[in-house]
């Protein structure tokens, strides 16, 4: 089916789903990230962008729409690679939760935008309040919680709104989009245990493309 032409066979890197609705927010985000300087008043000029392709419809691959045991979220949770800037740089991504499923709580190193495609999800957000200074040791305190629906976004941003867990929310799976300024697959991440107050090191990966570090994949 047309859909599932999109996307590019053996292409790990660029556009790895060639149409146009990816190609604006990529394009356009690129463009801010030249122009604009600071990470918030980016992220806020790239809103109108990215709430078009929230908005549009067909455009995601139906193989790119289905949960699997396939990452470092587990749970049945996929992330599939749409954009990865050869870079390492920007990545644009579709992250399908099964329903009642939720993600470890982590964190992203990076400015970015999250907005749901379909079903219904909640959001809940941590600060850390140590100091870093022991080893695999972190204590998060819980913030606010948000559910989004359908066309829902919001930011993240290093420093202030960077460390959450994602729950499904619905009947069925639900699918979240992200663009984040880096390859967020394979960069070396923080994933937290609020209960034993841990921190420890891990990487998502991709589910659709391997990383190019075979000790992320
Ligand atoms: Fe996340």
């Amino acid at each position: 089916m047309a859909e599932v032409e999109s996307v590019r066979s053996g292409v790990t890197s660029g556009f790895i789903v060639d149409v146009p609705e990816v190609r604006a927010l990529i394009e356009e985000t690129k463009r801010l990230t030249s122009t604009i300087q600071n990470d918030a008043e980016r992220v806020e000029a790239l809103k109108p962008a990215f709430q078009t392709l929230l908005q549009a419809n067909g455009w995601l691959p139906n193989e790119y729409a289905q949960t699997g045991d396939t990452t470092g979220m587990g749970g049945g949770i996929a992330a599939y690679a749409l954009y990865r800037d050869p870079g390492a740089a920007l990545c644009l991504f579709a992250f399908v939760i099964p329903s009642g499923k939720t993600t470890p709580v982590h964190d992203h190193g990076s400015w970015g935008l999250v907005g749901l495609y379909r079903g219904r999800q909640l959001e809940t957000y941590y600060r850390r309040t140590d100091d870093g200074s022991v080893a695999g040791h972190a204590v998060l305190e819980q913030m606010e919680q948000q559910t989004l629906e359908q066309g829902d976004f919001y930011p993240l941003l290093p420093g202030a709104r960077d460390i959450h867990s994602v729950g499904s929310d619905a009947d069925g799976p639900t699918i979240s989009i992200h663009v984040l300024a880096n390859d967020t697959g394979c960069v070396q991440r923080r994933q937290y245990d609020l209960v034993n107050q841990t921190v420890k090191p891990f990487r998502s990966v991709w589910s659709n493309v391997p990383c190019s570090d075979p000790a992320a994949s």
